[in-house]
């Protein structure tokens, strides 16, 4: 028995294409997992595919609408009662979609939550694992490929379809994966989601800024992309995680503990304060290397000629060991058009004199890698000089690799 699946809780959303029978077999195959599953169907599917048929497979209640009709809802406003209008996306461990209409990725790619599944979607936490199934030509669809794209892009992931005869008598690619790949996908993804369950996590991102005076900073280019989706993605799969980052790095998604601060003084402050007990701290912050040694307190008037004279910060870096010998020590080295040679050897001398356990390297000087950028190619460098190379790709799936090393 596969003891990923135990128990845990699979919501299938099954949308109206005609892949939708097979998601019959598919339960079976993980009820003999002994996963629990739940089911919503649209609409439309109920068209294609009985409801009672789904409840037998499941052993549990389909459900259908975002509305019960048994239900008063002024009343329940009136008394302020809760509503349990969407419960199936808190209990998920996974949402599965399968098979995927056309319709639902452009929903979901598009906000629009106007059903149960769609607001479900919306609501859940859980991993989201999407299986489209249609005609060629819909798959080919720009808008739906567009559509696809902008998904993997933020965290939802695709089990994408095959090639074959298609039910509309087409040959192309289009048809539901085949169901042992999924079932194989799921089990990959709840192992994921649960590997760094009850670990205390800290990270750190997004540029520092040093006071000039009241109004002007010096700061740098970081856009806090790498940082907070490590922070997510570590969140996402069970850590207890808590993220300190540059008052202009993005938002995260999800209810993580979420520090802003400005400089670097403060920055360590909060690090220092958060590092008790921790298990790992990754250190994605572009901390500034200097700050002003006097800052003014007036705003300095623009004719006025600036000699600005700038000493060192704290190398907060190689303070954490020291404050946390058990820690596991994460950080990262930006250089700016180097060969690979300079870059590993440059990242190494920060491991060593960090006593770090893991390095990670980037070029921020190459076209798509580094600050303010949607993707980003590293190399990791551990304590033995081995170092892994990640290609370019987007920063959410090089922050899902780096917490795969870290564990
Ligand atoms: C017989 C039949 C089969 C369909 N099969 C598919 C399909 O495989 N994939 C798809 O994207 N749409 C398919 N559609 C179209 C969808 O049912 C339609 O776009 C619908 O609005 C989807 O609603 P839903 O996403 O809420 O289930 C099919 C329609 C019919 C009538």
């Amino acid at each position: 028995m596969n003891p990923a699946l135990k128990e845990r809780n699979i919501v299938i959303g099954v949308t109206g294409g005609i892949a939708c029978y097979k998601v019959l077999d598919l339960i079976k195959k993980l009820r003999k997992l002994k996963a629990n599953v739940y089911v919503i169907m649209t609409h439309s599917s109920q068209k294609l595919v009985d409801k009672k048929d789904f409840e037998k497979a499941s052993g549990n209640k389909v459900q259908t609408d975002l509305f019960d009709p048994k239900v008063n809802y002024k009343d329940y406003i009136k008394k302020n009662k809760q509503i349990k209008h969407i419960s199936l996306a808190d209990i998920a461990d996974l949402f599965l979609i399968c098979p995927a209409t056309a319709n639902i990725i452009g929903k979901i790619a598009n906000g629009i939550a106007d059903d149960l599944l769609s607001t479900s979607i919306m609501a859940t936490n859980a991993s989201v694992l999407i299986c489209p199934a249609m005609n060629v030509k819909m798959w080919k669809n720009t808008i739906l490929q567009n559509n696809v794209e902008k998904l993997k892009k933020l965290r939802y992931e695709f089990i994408e379809p095959e090639y074959g005869i298609l039910a509309c008598g087409y040959k192309g690619v289009g048809r539901l994966a085949n169901l042992d790949k999924i079932v194989g996908r799921i089990k990959a993804t709840i192992d994921r989601r649960s590997n760094l369950a009850g670990k205390k996590i800290l990270v750190t991102a997004g540029a520092t800024s040093e006071e000039i005076d009241p109004v002007r900073v010096i700061t740098n280019k970081s856009s806090g992309k790498m940082g907070v989706y490590i922070a997510e993605e570590a969140f996402l799969r069970g850590g207890d995680v808590t993220l300190i980052r540059g008052a202009n790095a993005i938002e995260p998604q999800y209810f993580l503990k979420d520090i802003k601060i400005d400089n670097v003084k403060d920055l360590y402050s909060e690090i220092k304060k958060n590092l008790k007990d921790r298990d790992i701290i990754i250190h994605a912050a572009a901390v500034s290397d200097f700050t002003v040694n006097k800052k003014s307190k007036r705003k300095l008037k623009s004719f006025e000629t600036l000699n600005l004279e700038l000493g060192p910060t704290t190398k907060i870096f190689e303070k954490i060991k020291k404050l946390n010998k058990n820690i596991f020590l994460v950080g990262f080295k930006a250089e700016y058009r180097v060969t690979t040679k300079e870059l590993v050897d440059r990242a190494y001398g920060l491991l060593k004199s960090a006593d770090a356990d893991l390095v990670i390297a980037n070029d921020v000087g190459k076209k798509g890698r580094g600050f303010d950028t949607d993707t980003n190619e590293v190399f990791i460098v551990n304590k033995k000089k081995k170092t892994k190379h990640l290609n370019l790709a987007d920063k959410r799936v090089i922050a899902n690799k780096i917490l795969d090393m870290i564990k």
